[in-house]
This record gives C-alpha cells, structure tokens and sequence, in this order.
C-alpha cells in the first residue's frame, strides 16, 4: 500500500550554502535554520566538517551547531530537531564529536573520478577512511547516514553502472548506517534509470532504508521523485529554493527546491509535516542573503492567487 506521508530531509544548509558564491556567516545560518524548523522540517543536515581550503562555504559549522543546538542556543530552535553535519574522514569526525552533535553523514561517490575530485581519493580509500568514523561513531553514540554520489551518471566518466551502485550500496550498508542516500549528484538521472536502479537496490537494501537524493539540473527531480516514490521510497533531500549544489561536480545545479516538492506531495494527498506557506515566505529573504534569485518554480510565482470572477460586457 502507498504510504500518505514522506519525509524531508532539508539540504539546504549544506549542500545549498556550499556552492554559494557568498558566503553566510554563522548568525544568518542559524537563522536560516530557526525558519525552515519553523516551517515544520524535522530533519536538516546543517553543515560540514570538511576542509575549509575544499569548501570555504562551510567554514564555521561548529559556531552554527553551537548556536543552533548548544548552549548558545537561547530557546531559539527546539532541541529535539533531527540535524546532522557532513564529514569526509577522521578529523571531521573529531570536529563533529567536539561540536556535540548526535548525527553525521559520511559520503562515498560511485565512480572514481568524482571520488578523486570530490575527496582526493580513490572509492576503496573512502571506505577505508570510514572505519574509524564509524568506530568512533559507534563509541560516542551517534548516528550515522550515508551517501552514494554519482549514481546515475559521473559529470568525468559519463555512464556508471548499476551493479556498481547496488554493490557500493551494499558496501555502505554493511558499515552500519541507518539510512543511504542514493544521489544523482549532477540531476542527470531519469524515470527509467530511477525504477531500474531502485528495482535491484531493493533487493539488497531495505527500502526503508533509501532516500532519495536528486539534483535539478535538467528539469527531471519531482518525476524522479515520484518514480521512487511509487517504488516505495520515503525519504527525500531538498533544499530550500533550490540552493546550491556540489563545487566539485561542474555543471551540476542545486538540489530539487523544497517548495516545488512539498506542492507535489501535497496536492496527491501526501504528507510532509512542511507548511508551504512558511516556507515560501522564507525565498524572499534567503534570496536577499545570498544575492540572487532562487530556481524554485513554486517559490517564484507562489500559491494559485484567485484574481477574480472575469466578466465580459457584450
Ligand atoms: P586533503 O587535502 O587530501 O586532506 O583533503 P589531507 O588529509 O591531505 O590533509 C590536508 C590538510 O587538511 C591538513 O591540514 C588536514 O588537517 C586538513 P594541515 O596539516 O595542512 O594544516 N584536513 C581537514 N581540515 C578540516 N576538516 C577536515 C579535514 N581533513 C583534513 N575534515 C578532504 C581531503 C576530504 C579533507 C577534502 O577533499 C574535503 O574536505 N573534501 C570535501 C569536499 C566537499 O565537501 N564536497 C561537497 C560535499 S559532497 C556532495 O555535495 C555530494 C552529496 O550532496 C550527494 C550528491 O549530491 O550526490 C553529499
Ligand atoms: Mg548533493
């Protein structure tokens, strides 16, 4: 039977702010975050413990967790918010202990090349860096997400295989993370690659446990979304708007808006625990902030606004 609601997971924060060209400070993220709570999201992956010189744009993730969720907080954002911060290897595990937080997510790419770019190594040293992460994550009780990138296609080696994919997935799942996050990293992906590839990662991964990741790069992130829907996937990442996307995936555009997502889901009847309204009201001031208009199609023209009986004089 279909399930009537999803999840969301907002990106935003992270995969959003990371390919922005102006750089928000940690008072205008916390802000950012208080807003989308406020609109209902209940789950947000609020920055990165990756390097500084790779991704300037995070810099300052630790100031926005404390600000956020610890002592700084001031009442600000209810503390029983699901959020969780990106790390890449050991020392961003260290860093994400240090700010207290309860949930990372580690990434992994599907094809070598976005690996190297990505990370500066190879997939295999990947899964090796994340031993110790997930050692130290099983020690100090944190929960542990993971990604897969490049899932559908590389923007380097064009084409990945599928038995890739689900053999990668099966490799993530075996880490011990609670959930996997499969990513068309470069919005390349279509309804037919979609119900291909959910098809054989359902045989070795409990639906339950994928999401779905998808860019907008070509216009085909809410189809694809319904694709895995119907196929049984419940949990999607969205950003805000449409921010972002990766700074090492050349080409690529932000995640599927949040906005255009929730309009969906909510018009078949499905829910999501978002209010449009609210977060449509954010586009105009996150737009003020990073300097430009937002993709999202919702968020540009709004709620169908009644104009009126038209009547014409003979
Ligand atoms: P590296 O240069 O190979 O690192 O980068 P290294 O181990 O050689 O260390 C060099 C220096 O960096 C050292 O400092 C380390 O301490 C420091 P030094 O001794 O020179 O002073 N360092 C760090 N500093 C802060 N935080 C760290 C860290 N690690 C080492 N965690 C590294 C390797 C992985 C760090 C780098 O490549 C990196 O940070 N990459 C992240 C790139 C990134 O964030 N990409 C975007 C996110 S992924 C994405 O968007 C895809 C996704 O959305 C899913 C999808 O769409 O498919 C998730
Ligand atoms: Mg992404």
């Amino acid at each position: 039977m279909k399930k009537k609601s999803v999840v969301i997971v907002e990106m935003g924060l992270r995969d959003g702010l990371q390919n922005e060209k102006h750089v928000l400070d940690a008072d205008t993220r916390v802000e950012f975050a208080r807003r989308l709570i406020e609109a209902g999201t209940k789950r947000v992956e609020i920055g990165a413990f990756v390097s500084p010189q790779w991704v300037p744009q995070m810099a300052g993730t630790a100031d926005v967790v404390a600000k956020a969720f610890g002592e700084q907080n001031a009442g600000r954002i209810p503390k029983k918010i699901e959020f969780s911060v990106l790390v890449p290897n050991e020392r961003g595990m260290q860093d994400a202990i240090n700010s207290g937080v309860k949930e990372i997510a580690i990434f992994a790419a599907c094809s070598e090349s976005f690996s190297l770019k990505n990370i500066n190594c190879s997939i295999d040293e990947s899964f090796k860096r994340f031993e110790p992460v997930m050692a130290l994550a099983k020690k100090h009780k944190i929960k542990v997400r993971g990604y897969l990138s490049t899932c559908f296609g590389c923007p380097f080696e064009g084409k990945v295989s599928e038995a890739k994919v689900v053999k990668l997935a099966q490799r993530m799942n075996k880490l011990g993370v609670y959930e996997i996050s499969i990513g068309d990293t470069i919005g390349v992906a279509d309804v037919g690659q979609v119900r291909s590839l959910f098809k054989k990662l359902k045989k070795v991964v409990p639906v339950k446990k994928l999401a779905g990741h998808f860019h907008d790069t070509r216009g085909q992130a809410l189809a694809n979304i319904l694709a895995a829907f119907d196929m049984g996937v419940t949990v999607f990442d969205t950003s805000l708007g449409g921010l972002g996307g990766c700074p090492y995936a050349p080409g690529a555009t932000g995640n599927v808006a949040t906005e255009d997502v929730v309009y969906m889901f909510h018009g078949m009847g499905v829910k999501t625990g978002l209010s449009l309204e609210k977060l449509l009201a954010i586009d105009p001031w996150m737009s003020e902030k990073i300097q430009h208009a937002l993709p999202s199609k919702v968020g540009k023209v709004g709620m169908l606004k009644p104009l009126g009986k038209v009547t014409v004089s003979k």
